[in-house]
């Protein structure tokens, strides 16, 4: 199977082009990683996969029509990862949002259609839906998305969905809850609080901190899309969760723990505009067409993501202080320094 991976720089990406790439049940797969590297695309993610003989890479923007047309040739799937993803950024600015989250789905389905891409996986999330103070959102739910972030991959979800039943397109689409894990950029909750506190700085809780999420390792979200393209039916939605809800303050109390920080290292800050009160997802479908379920218990892999920050300064460090990209993490496999046969235009 050769997969086209949009946004594979990124925090999820990249640990499904990792994970597929470097596992010998995966061996029959191929990837093409078209990636914009916008400030939240960081090549270094990439760099354990770098020179595999089943890997390449174009540093491109899925907006580029003339690109996606040359690049889309010879897949027969796309996973769709890019996208804008911090919603703190689309409350300040949310044009790059509209372009990227609802332009370049476009422009992708659009490609797909035309070049018979096979399966189309759209990566979504539960903030299309909106907040729900108790019980949990189901795939029927209505989407009532209230930041911009969320409005634009519900209208991404709509187009994707539309294309379905439109055209034919052989369309899957995965609504997630919160991911945690490694490489996840530092301004995230997870990662900006954890990050803050190693350097013994503060960490800035929004509000009352009553705030429910709930959270799923990374590496249970990817398994959780590979069974979607794997396994899903077309046209359908499928929810992805992790099963763990916490407040935001219950959360903190426990980054602090891990790191051995106080309270007072907690700065209330006013409430992000339009904040969201709780996140849930019903993942009975998943489960059952799937045979979805997460892995990872929260403990463990929180515990496991503090010390992969501690132990990885050298990825983060530059990335808060905004300079050059950094030199990625040891590499778990000796890379194949061999080019791919035929690197798609752009390239690099
Ligand atoms: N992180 C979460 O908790 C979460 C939860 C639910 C859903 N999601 C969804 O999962 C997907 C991946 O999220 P993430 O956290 O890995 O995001 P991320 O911000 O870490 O990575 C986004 C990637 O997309 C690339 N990109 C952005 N604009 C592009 C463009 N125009 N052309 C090509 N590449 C572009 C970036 O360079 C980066 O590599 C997104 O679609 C997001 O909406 C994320």
């Amino acid at each position: 199977m050769r997969l086209l991976v949009t946004g594979g720089a990124g925090f999820i990406g990249s640990e499904f082009v990792r994970s597929l790439l470097l596992s010998p049940r995966t061996g029959d797969v191929r990837i093409t990683v078209l990636d914009k590297l916008t400030y939240a695309g960081v090549a270094a993610n990439l760099d354990p996969v770098a020179g595999h003989p089943r890997y390449s890479f174009v540093h491109g923007d899925i907006c580029d029509a003339d690109l996606v047309d040359q690049v889309m040739p010879g897949h027969d799937a796309v996973v769709h990862f890019a996208a804008e993803s911090h919603v703190d950024r689309s409350i300040s600015g949310g044009r790059p949002f509209v372009t990227t989250n609802v332009m370049g789905t476009q422009v992708l389905l659009e490609m797909a259609k035309k070049h018979r891409a096979g399966r189309f996986v759209h990566v979504s999330t539960d903030e299309v839906y909106g907040s729900i103070p108790s019980g949990s959102w189901t795939e029927e739910t209505p989407l009532s998305p209230n930041s911009p972030y969320a409005a634009t991959k519900a209208g991404s979800d709509l187009l994707a969905l539309a294309h379905h039943r439109t055209h034919g397109l052989d369309v899957v689409v995965t609504r997630c809850s919160n991911n945690y894990g490694p490489y996840q950029f530092p301004e995230k909750m997870i990662p900006l609080f954890v990050t803050n506190l190693l350097d013994g700085g503060k960490v800035p809780l929004y509000g009352d901190g009553r705030n429910v999420r709930e959270w799923l390792h990374v590496s249970d979200h990817c398994r959780g899309v590979e069974l979607a393209l794997r396994r899903g039916r077309a046209g359908s939605v499928y929810h992805i969760g992790g099963g763990t809800e916490l407040t935001n303050a219950e959360l903190t109390g426990l980054l602090l723990a891990a790191t051995g920080s106080t309270w007072g290292s907690v700065e209330r800050v006013p409430d992000r505009k339009g904040h969201d009160l709780r996140y849930s997802l019903d993942c009975d479908r998943a489960a059952t067409e799937l045979g979805y379920a997460p892995r990872v218990r929260f403990e463990q892999g929180l515990a496991e993501t503090v010390a992969w920050y501690r132990d990885n300064r050298s990825w983060w460090e530059p990335l808060k202080r905004g300079t050059a990209r950094p030199a990625g993490p040891p590499a778990p496999r000796a890379p194949d320094t061999r080019l791919p046969a035929a690197a798609p235009p752009g390239a690099r």
